[in-house]
């Protein structure tokens, strides 16, 4: 079998799941396991294809038809222009949180300029907006944390890929890795992107989310909540004065954490939509 023919039963079998666009997804596949950029799947459509790959290749797409996620297969995910490691057990990183990541660093060039600062993320995941905010911003001072072992290696590994020095990670729950004296009022900017999913929406989610990406990611109690209550509360005794707190939110909690954040004292608090006018950031002063 060549190429050409290859790449077409993909798309057949494809062609009826959902969010998935087979023309792109077939080339990304099949230019990986061949080990090959996409551009040489057009140039040489007429060559032979291994027994080997055939059988990758279709056992790939039978997982791809199953709803598996393309960048699980791949085992890779782009963020803010950098190419990250993910793999099963950590949530993949999104387009909606480079929404986060470029309000940070307004915020950052505002009031820090080229200067030094301090930030934590709570839920580090990939490692994704950490790692975004330690490469663009390389006077920063990034500190991460994650409650999971897959995570922490997965960050670890992608801070390595990225030759980046200036992200620690701990693990541990929300701040408790940042106990004593040292830590008191001592970050610029605490961000998180946690899980804010309600549990009630557990069945309706679309299966590609629900069924592969871990759930220890994805669900913030009864009513999704639950991370912004504690993260919001406990965050007080270690953001600097004035320092910010930001979040990622669902598209419909924008009233609910802002509510949460100036209950808690926190000023200056403003949502942020995305660019289809839903809610995706929350961020407001200590
Ligand atoms: C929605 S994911 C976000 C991952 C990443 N920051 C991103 O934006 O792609 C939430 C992360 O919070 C982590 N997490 C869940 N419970 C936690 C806890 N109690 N303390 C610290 N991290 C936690 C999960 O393991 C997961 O990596």
């Amino acid at each position: 079998m060549v190429i050409d023919q290859l790449l077409n039963e993909g798309i057949e079998n494809l062609r009826n799941i959902q969010y998935s666009n087979p023309q792109l997804e077939v080339r990304l596949i099949l230019s990986r396991l061949l080990e090959v950029d996409k551009s040489y799947l057009y140039a040489y459509g007429d060559r032979e294809v291994s027994e080997q790959i055939i059988q990758e290749f279709r056992s790939w797409i039978q997982k791809r038809v199953a709803g598996y996620p393309l960048q699980y297969l791949l085992g890779t995910q782009e963020f803010m222009g950098m190419e990250l490691e993910v793999s099963e057990g950590v949530l993949i990183p999104r387009g909606d949180t480079e929404i986060l990541v470029e309000y940070l660093l307004d915020y950052i060039r505002e009031n820090f300029g080229d200067d030094e600062f301090t930030l934590l993320d709570i839920g580090i995941g990939s490692g994704a907006i950490s790692l975004a905010i330690a490469k663009l911003c390389p006077k920063s001072k990034v500190y991460g944390v994650d409650f999971y072992d897959k995570p922490l290696a997965l960050a670890k590994r992608n801070m390595e890929r990225l030759g980046l020095h200036n992200a620690t990670y701990f693990k541990g729950d929300l701040f408790s890795p940042f106990e004593g004296e040292h830590w008191s009022e001592y970050f610029n900017i605490v961000v998180s992107n946690p899980p804010y999913i309600p549990e009630g929406d557990k069945k309706e989610l679309q299966s590609e989310v629900g069924g592969f990406e871990p759930e220890t990611a994805l669900f913030g109690g009864k009513d999704g909540l639950d991370f912004y209550r504690r993260i919001t509360q406990e965050s007080k005794g270690y953001l600097k004065k004035r320092g910010l707190l930001a979040y990622e939110i669902g598209h419909d909690q924008g009233d609910a954490v802002s509510e949460i954040m100036r209950k808690e004292g926190f000023g200056d608090v403003i949502v942020k939509d995305d660019l289809e006018s839903r809610n995706r950031v929350v961020a407001g002063k200590a």
